[in-house]
């Protein structure tokens, strides 16, 4: 039994990555596309929809990042991408379909807490919960019934060393993840995140409460986690786009006006009001 455990613990975590030795190799190459977003129309309030007719798909191991001025969606279409925006009654796609590893994501059959393992989210705010350190990272793992020590141990000193942060916290494990620096608590954050696996990371504005060397850690971390996840960054600055992203897209009012390889979008764009805005005309 304890043998079954760990192996299945083990199987879960293998970072994506890595995994072209095991026998999901086929799935692997079948598709490069994580994430399709096909017609979605969104609304808060029945009759007014704050999304219109977006598709797009985001690619296997890039950052996708997401901009445009404030308000136009950005925040709302992440949201969807883990069933977020359920929280809120009155809220609901009202047309089209978004697939995740090739699955209807809103199908009644899917469930929810299932998807949030594969799709996990980072938030503006950082938010550790007032516990150790240690038992922030270990947090979704106890979640999931996992209490054999060692493989605890293994995975929060694992997600705290791709977070970045294992150095600087090794000494303390028991200390509150409050008293960090506010830098320090955002990439506890991400450690949390990515302790459990998930196949997806979506970051909303991620830097924004951060002062400018913590931003610049958290834009390297970023880069580096591409090779284990598929990131999906919403940013209200421009320069962070071109640092991080392989790919942008840019909403406007609620559609998305265009969506390529970050340096075509930002030295070439097909849209006038793609050009108007990354020039800093509105926004
Ligand atoms: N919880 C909510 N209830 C109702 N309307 C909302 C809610 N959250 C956002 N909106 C509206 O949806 C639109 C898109 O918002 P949002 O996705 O937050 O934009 P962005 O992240 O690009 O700034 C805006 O008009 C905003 O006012
Ligand atoms: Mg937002």
């Amino acid at each position: 039994m304890s043998t079954v455990m760990s192996e299945q613990e083990k199987e879960t975590q293998i970072p994506e990555g890595t995994q072209s030795s095991s026998s999901s190799s086929e799935n692997q190459e079948a598709s490069n596309v994580v994430i399709e977003v096909d017609d979605v129309n969104f609304a808060y309030v029945k009759g007014k929809d704050v999304l219109r007719n977006i598709s797009m798909e985001v690619n296997r191991g890039e950052v996708t990042a997401f901009i445009g001025p404030s308000g136009c969606g950005k925040s709302t279409l992440l949201r969807c991408f883990n069933r977020m925006n359920d929280l809120i009654p009155t809220a609901a796609i009202t047309n089209g379909e978004i697939r995740i590893l090739g699955t209807d994501i809103y199908d009644p059959n899917v469930d929810v807490i299932e998807l949030r393992k594969h799709v996990g989210m980072v938030f503006q705010k950082y938010n550790p919960f007032p516990k150790s350190i240690y038992e922030n990272v270990a947090y979704g793992l106890r979640i999931q019934g996992v209490a054999k020590k060692s493989v605890l141990d293994d995975t929060v000193e694992e997600s705290l060393r791709l977070a970045g942060l294992w150095e600087e916290v090794k000494d303390r494990l028991d200390a509150s993840g409050l008293g960090l620096s506010g830098g320090q608590q955002q990439r506890l954050c991400i450690a949390r995140t990515i302790a459990v696996k998930p196949k997806i990371i979506l970051m909303d504005e991620p830097c924004s409460a951060l002062d400018p060397i913590s931003t610049t850690t958290v834009e390297e971390l970023i880069t580096q986690l591409k090779d284990d996840f598929t990131i999906v960054i919403v940013t209200h600055n421009m320069q962070q786009a071109t640092r991080v992203s392989d790919r942008t897209a840019f909403f406007y009012l609620g559609n998305l006006i265009e969506m390529d390889e970050t340096t075509k979008i930002f030295n070439n764009p097909s849209k006038k009001e793609t050009e108007d805005y990354i020039s800093g005309r509105f926004g």
